[in-house]
């Protein structure tokens, strides 16, 4: 019954706001509101405050804070454009109420929900492992509405960071190294979190970010230059933030660091000439944390008037927390250092935004109608749905997995009954939906005969002699690896991602008890662990997969649902590898492996002391079944669709399970203007299949996709491709074709 009076609210619901409309009527609003604002009130709509600084201190949780009076009488005067921080709907209400009695703008009110409200998803890099679109945008549309009810109606999520270096602690945020998947999430995602009508009081505004090339940082270290040709940001760095763009994404977030030595913050190369010119973006941006300020620290600045100048003559429409803006707007309009049009033009991108959320509409949440369509038990099987599509399985031999139904399981390794590392970075924003989520209470769940002995912590101590006694009584072992997500994150670069603590001790004391071992190996960034996986019989990479992250990875190993995770990153085989990444272009001497130069032939381009691949793949994951790819075939159509490369296999289930394969197909322009990409993912379909069952896929592709940026123009030039319709970046054979000169790129 509930289920249908969720369905009959949200109906009624959305009916009553109705879209603002947009183009000429929006515009005119959004003049008409512009017109009669003081010179302080325009200035008042370009700060986003400080949340946690309005309220009473020591008020308790968020539904007791009180806030200042102090700060209700600046709202209602106009000094604040926006809020960051949850505090809660009472007093969003209240804040609301005080904007539109006095200014009469109400405030977009945001937070980070990365992939955690109250109901805490996967992490992104972890979901990205699912490639399913209707995935991303469910766990996004379900995520917006505890959102509004924690008193937000805007998220700084997706998190489109291209991220090639897995000791860049960001990795964790973002949908790994490709561009086309990390497009497709956070376009998914701008989906979900905006709803078809971003108005209608159950969704909120997205927020891209951080705009741009932030994962390209100097030796992955978080916040430190980023030096990349023009080619190499509109190629790889570009594509995700067009799609969101493409996908209506309201607001923008620039990155900390410096682009070729300006600050993103104060580019207005990124800014206007690509964001607006030529991606055609209307949406307003937002600075990241005293992004503004830090212009003083990056010495591109003299003050934080010279920085407020700068930022908001380059684009940046909204101040975060720092104060540059309120303090020296005036004097810079009347120094002549900023223009009235550009005030003007940031105040109308911020109006733009609240017009189309519906504030001016419905300036106030409704907590009944929106708490009638949350359901928190859907939300975690939501969870857990996530979970089990995010673990990847990397390994499995000696029959190890799925566990033999009645086997005797021993469970080892701290994290195994810690629900808390199930999370993940940013999650730290309500953790009260998630029950029992570790990988023991899931075990126990699904029915598993399963003892648990600690006997080691990730960082610490190893008891090998609890681990032989475990051992000795079970017939399957179970254990933990990786790092802790604290590791993980913002500001959390690594310098190492080899295993942390002694944990190989722990894999070499499991073989030397003769029994069978699973690791299972949690954490935010892929980690090197090339020994672990030599030893281990299966290994599975779980991530922090969420609140109900145990139950997913349970269901899996159990063989209660199929492995379906894809690797969106390569696992490297070192640090000393990073970055890494499929999509590398080749070099004038590409490596050469063989018996007898395993690691490279010398005067080729590898190390002289590690193998040069990826220990896993970009696109590789194993599941209980086998597939074969066969007769592959490409060529160029040009019919009603235009001009398209179709590529076609056919794909037999070889196993003896039900499974479901992962078709991806890569590109090489094998002659171009500049060096390309050994392979390119150009795209990718999922096709389930019974044991012995063979299905023809067929994968299509605009012609337009086969080009490339350089010296600032996109060319699709005829030649010589080759394509591989394989199961992920290093498989498959080739399959040439040519794109004749005749074929119209459009
Ligand atoms: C942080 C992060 C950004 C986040 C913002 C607000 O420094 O860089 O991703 O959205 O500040 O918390």
């Amino acid at each position: 019954m509930r289920k249908l009076a969720t369905l009959a609210t949200l109906a009624a619901f959305t009916a009553a706001f109705a879209a603002p409309a947009g183009g000429p009527a929006l515009e005119r609003r959004v003049e008409e509101t512009l017109s009669r604002l003081t010179f302080e009130q325009k200035v008042g709509q370009l700060w986003q405050g400080l949340g946690r600084k309005v309220v009473e201190p020591a008020s308790g949780d968020m539904s007791g804070e009180k806030l200042k009076e102090s700060f209700v009488m600046d709202v209602r005067a106009g000094r604040y454009g926006s809020l960051i921080g949850k505090r809660g709907v009472e007093n969003y209400n209240i804040i609301q109420r005080a904007a539109m009695e006095g200014v009469g703008i109400p405030l977009l009110i945001g937070n980070d929900m990365i992939h955690s409200v109250v109901t805490t998803y996967p992490i992104p890099l972890a979901l990205a492992c699912s490639w399913d679109e209707s995935l991303w945008e469910r766990v996004a549309e379900a995520m917006a509405l505890e959102t509004i009810l924690e008193g937000c109606n805007w998220t700084f999520a997706p998190m489109l960071d291209i991220a090639l270096d897995a000791r860049w602690g960001r990795i964790a945020e973002g949908g790994g190294c490709d561009p086309l998947v990390t497009g497709l999430m956070g376009a998914a995602m701008v989906r979900g979190f905006q709803g078809a009508d971003m108005s209608d009081g159950l969704h909120i505004a997205a927020c891209a970010k951080h705009y741009v090339c932030y994962g390209a940082s100097l030796g992955g270290r978080d916040y430190n230059a980023v030096e990349l040709s023009d080619d190499t940001l509109r190629n790889t760095y570009l594509p995700p933030f067009r799609m969101a763009v493409d996908a209506g994404v309201a607001t923008i977030m620039p990155a900390f660091h410096s682009y070729n030595g300006v600050p993103c913050s104060m580019d207005g190369y990124l800014l206007r000439d690509i964001l607006r010119g030529e991606m055609g973006f209307d949406g307003m941006t937002i600075s990241d944390w005293g992004a503004v300020s830090q212009l003083i620290q990056h010495g591109t600045v003299v003050d934080g008037a010279d920085a407020a100048a700068k930022a908001l003559n380059a684009g940046m429409d909204m101040e975060m927390v720092s104060e540059c803006y309120i303090k020296n707007l005036a004097s810079l309009v009347n120094e002549g250092r900023v223009s009235m049009k550009t005030v003007d033009d940031a105040v109308r991108n911020v109006l733009r935004v609240k017009f189309r959320l519906g504030l001016f509409d419905h300036p106030e949440i409704d907590a009944a109608k929106v708490g009638a369509a949350v359901d928190p038990a859907a939300n975690r099987a939501l969870a857990r749905e996530a979970a089990q599509k995010s673990i990847v399985l990397l390994k499995n031999e000696a029959d190890a997995l799925p566990l033999k139904s009645g086997a005797k399981v021993a469970l080892l390794g701290d994290v195994s009954t810690n629900d808390w590392q199930m999370l993940g970075c940013w999650s730290t924003c309500n953790l009260s939906n998630f029950e029992n989520a570790a990988l023991l209470d899931g075990l126990k769940a699904d029915g598993v005969d399963v003892a648990y002995t600690e006997a080691y912590t990730l960082t610490g101590r190893v008891d090998a002699a609890e681990i032989e006694k475990a051992a000795g009584q079970a017939d399957i072992v179970v254990a933990a690896f990786g790092s802790y997500w604290e590791t993980t994150g913002e500001g959390n670069s690594s310098s190492k991602i080899e295993l942390p603590g002694n944990q190989l001790e722990v894999a070499r004391a499991v073989k030397a008890c003769g029994k069978p071992l699973v690791a299972v190996v949690f954490g935010g960034r892929p980690m090197a662990f090339p020994e672990l996986a030599e030893l281990a019989d299966a290994v599975v990479m779980a991530w922090n997969p969420g609140g109900c992250g145990g139950w997913g990875i349970a269901d899996v190993l159990t063989g209660a649902v199929e492995p379906r995770g894809r690797l969106t990153v390569d696992i490297p085989r070192t640090t000393g590898v990073c970055p890494l990444f499929y999509s590398q272009t080749t070099t004038g001497r590409p490596v050469v492996v063989n018996k007898n130069n395993p690691f490279g032939q010398r005067f080729t381009s590898c190390y002289n002391d590690v193998e040069p691949s990826a220990l896993y793949p970009f696109g590789f994951g194993l599941t209980y079944t086998t597939f074969e790819i066969k007769n592959e075939k490409c060529g160029i159509v040009n019919d009603a669709g235009g001009a398209q490369l179709v590529a076609v296999a056919d794909v037999t289930n070889t196993g003896k399970r039900d499974g479901s394969e992962l078709v991806q197909l890569y590109v090489r322009d094998k002659v171009a203007k500049i060096a390309r990409p050994r392979r390119e993912l150009k795209s990718f379909a999922r096709v389930e299949l019974k044991s012995g069952e063979t299905k023809r896929v067929e994968l299509r592709v605009p012609v337009a996709s086969l080009g490339y940026w350089t010296k600032g123009s996109y060319i699709v030039e005829p030649g010589g491709f080759t394509a591989w319709i394989a199961s992920d970046s290093d498989s498959g054979r080739p399959v040439d074709f040519n794109l004749d000169p005749e074929i119209p790129a459009k």
